[in-house]
């Protein structure tokens, strides 16, 4: 099987050809992005190509490689609200119009595209689990620029949909809930919002900063350890019944507050020599969104996934708990 990883660099996709390479030696991987930093250690290995390749100024390149391929996974995407709110028209352009691009050639080539559509398409929606083909899809006024990322995936969603229907296009689409694990963010980036939240706080206990509560911490999250997705994702490729369907790919057992969070991981990071007289000093603040993302922000209280289908059909089960999932997160960025 010849699978192209559009975004081969970027945190999922390096995990995924890490576990393609370990588990599936006669699976051939084609790894397209700007940026080889998260796959270094990958790049001699047997059946694994890397292209530098920006999708945006050349396409051309990349469509030879859609064509030679049987399955494309377009990764290669803005996933961090603070940039949706700074620079929407960024958003738009990657997470959308290259996107685009992919869908149509995966049309014309006749080829399987798994797309990683987001959680982020349910927007405030207020079920208390979110249901692939139930729950509605809502987003706010248009000065609220953070829901371009959510209209973005999920007009591709809908695209997508429709090419299947029309033209029988082979597609999967899953939807993340808060991925966490290594490699998720630099937590080397000081700046407020350059990360999401978990990598954020680790980054401001690195600094020695506050961590910062936004509108008071009570949103709810679902988190889930990288390799419980990736199991996901493998499944997806290697089942047939995962054609033309969608999947919340969540861990409904993770659910946890942001200052939940903010105390575990606070707690936590007591066990690390290095960090544990810089926590001592480090405090919780309470902040408001308009200060710390800007006006254009608006947010979802409670993001908890149905993942009945997943399981019915894939038979996956996420299996990493939120101690564990945190654990192997700190330890990677702090041992
Ligand atoms: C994320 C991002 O949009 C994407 O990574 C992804 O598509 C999706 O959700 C997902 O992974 O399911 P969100 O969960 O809102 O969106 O992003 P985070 O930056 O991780 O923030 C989570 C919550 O923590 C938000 O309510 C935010 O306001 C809060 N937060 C964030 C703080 O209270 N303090 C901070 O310093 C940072």
């Amino acid at each position: 099987m010849n699978i192209l990883i559009v975004g081969a660099g970027g945190f999922i996709g390096s995990h995924l050809c890490e576990r393609i390479l370990e588990k599936y030696g006669d699976w051939n991987i084609t790894a397209v992005d700007i940026s080889s930093e998260k796959i270094d250690h990958l790049l001699h290995s047997k059946n694994f190509s890397f292209y530098k390749i920006d999708v945006l100024r050349n396409y051309n390149q990349l469509e030879e490689h859609i064509k030679n391929c049987d399955v494309v996974f377009p990764l290669a995407a803005i996933a961090n609200p603070l940039i949706y709110v700074q620079d929407p028209l960024r958003v738009f352009e990657l997470d959308f119009e290259s996107n685009l691009r992919i869908v149509k050639s995966s049309v014309k080539y006749e080829k399987r595209i798994i797309f990683p559509s987001t959680s982020e398409v349910y927007g405030m929606c207020s079920d208390s689990e979110f249901e692939e083909d139930s729950s509605n899809c809502v987003t706010g006024p248009i000065c609220k620029q953070r829901w371009i990322y959510s209209c973005s995936k999920q007009m591709l969603d809908r695209v997508i949909y429709a090419h299947g229907i029309r033209d029988g296009l082979r597609y999967t689409l899953f939807r993340p809930f808060n991925w966490i694990g290594p490699r998720l963010d630099d937590i080397r980036n000081e700046n407020n919002g350059s990360s999401r939240v978990v990598t954020q706080f680790l980054s401001n206990i690195l600094h020695g900063k506050n961590i910062s509560l936004v509108d008071g911490g009570s949103q709810i999250r679902c988190f889930t350890y990288i390799s419980d997705g990736i199991d996901a994702l493998i499944k997806i490729i290697e089942n047939d019944n995962a054609d033309k369907q969608i999947f919340n790919i969540g861990n409904p057992r993770n659910q946890c507050s942001i200052k939940e969070l903010a105390k575990k991981i606070l707690d936590f990071a007591q066990k690390y020599d290095t960090l544990r007289e810089k926590v001592q000093k480090i405090q919780i603040v309470n902040t408001n969104s308009a200060e710390y993302y800007g006006k254009s922000y608006q947010d979802v209280q409670r993001r908890i996934s149905s993942i009945r289908r997943a399981e019915d059909i894939l038979g996956w089960k996420p299996m990493v708990d939120m101690d564990e999932l945190l654990t192997r997160t700190m330890d990677f960025y702090f041992i």
